[in-house]
């Protein structure tokens, strides 16, 4: 597939997405939200790619947010399409069937945090600002940060920062949970990079099934979740990979994952 607003590529299972619109600070317009859609779709039915790695073209920002120059015109009705067309590519990459990694470079704000927010995990350049500033515009995060936020953070942090509009540092992310890692910017990618390769070593069908366990088990009473942690545990065992990791065990091996 080829993008106007995003560069991709793919080696050794290792896809990473770049948002590049770097003269408006990567902000997401229309266009790039129905490309993130429609490239994540896709990363997700590839069997090839087994981590993705999301990122924004150049030093400043990863994304500054939702296009406002593209809001200013909207009717409410407008609103509410670009509200489900943002909620569609973030979804995209929430349900993505292979692990996301955000590569947090510089500014992560409004719909860009959103966008970080929907990856499994973040890595985080020590010169990132994060933040959800939507209120300073007349609007709030739309994108589902009010609801992602709070999961991950608790709901006081999240909404100290959505109704202050606070602009958080690395150390400050690093410290909330957000962020998994704070790095050097000129390391930022290849120690995402780095934990990446690690994901691809493993049982492709494990992981994903570690993921969607995870999301689907996250909202649930205890009880539930950890009956869907039984059931989906045993799809393990129609796995080929299955018997190849347990047999490399035993034969003192590497073992040599097909993602079957
Ligand atoms: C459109 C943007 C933009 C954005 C930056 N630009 N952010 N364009 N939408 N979100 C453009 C600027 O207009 C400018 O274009 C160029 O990028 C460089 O930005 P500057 O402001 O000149 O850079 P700087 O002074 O370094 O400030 C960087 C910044 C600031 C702190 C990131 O740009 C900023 O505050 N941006 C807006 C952040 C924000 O409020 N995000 C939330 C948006 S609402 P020109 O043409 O002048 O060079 C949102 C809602 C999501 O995300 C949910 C919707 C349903």
């Amino acid at each position: 597939m080829s993008f106007n607003f995003l560069l991709t590529e793919t080696t050794d299972g290792i896809a990473k997405v770049t948002i590049n619109r770097e003269k408006a600070m990567n902000a997401l317009n229309p266009d790039v939200l129905k490309e993130i859609r429609d490239c994540f779709t896709a990363l997700s039915a590839d069997a090839s790619v087994r981590v993705v790695i999301v990122t924004g073209a150049g030093e400043k920002a990863f994304v500054a947010g939702a296009d406002i120059a593209a809001m200013s015109s909207m009717t409410p009705q407008d609103a509410l399409e670009f509200g489900k067309l943002g909620h569609s590519a973030m979804d995209a990459v929430d349900q993505c069937s292979k692990p996301v990694i955000a590569a947090v470079n510089g500014f992560c704000l409004g719909g860009g945090m959103e966008l970080a927010l929907s990856c499994d995990f973040m890595y985080v350049s020590e010169k990132a600002k994060l933040g959800l500033p939507e209120v300073n515009l007349g609007l709030f995060p739309g994108w589902g940060g009010t609801q992602r936020l709070a999961r991950l953070v608790g709901k006081g942090r999240a909404k100290e920062m959505i109704f202050s509009a606070k602009i958080i540092s690395a150390q400050e992310a690093f410290e909330a949970g957000i962020a998994n890692k704070i790095c050097k910017p000129e390391d930022l990618l290849n120690d995402v990079q780095a934990v990446a390769v690690e994901i691809t070593k493993k049982a492709p069908v494990a992981v994903s099934l570690a993921k969607k366990t995870l999301h689907q088990g996250f909202d649930m009473p205890l009880a539930q979740g950890l009956d869907l942690e039984k059931n989906t545990f045993a799809k393990c065992f129609e796995t080929q990979d299955l018997k190849e990791g347990l047999a490399a065990f035993l034969e003192k091996r590497a073992a040599n994952f097909k993602g079957n």
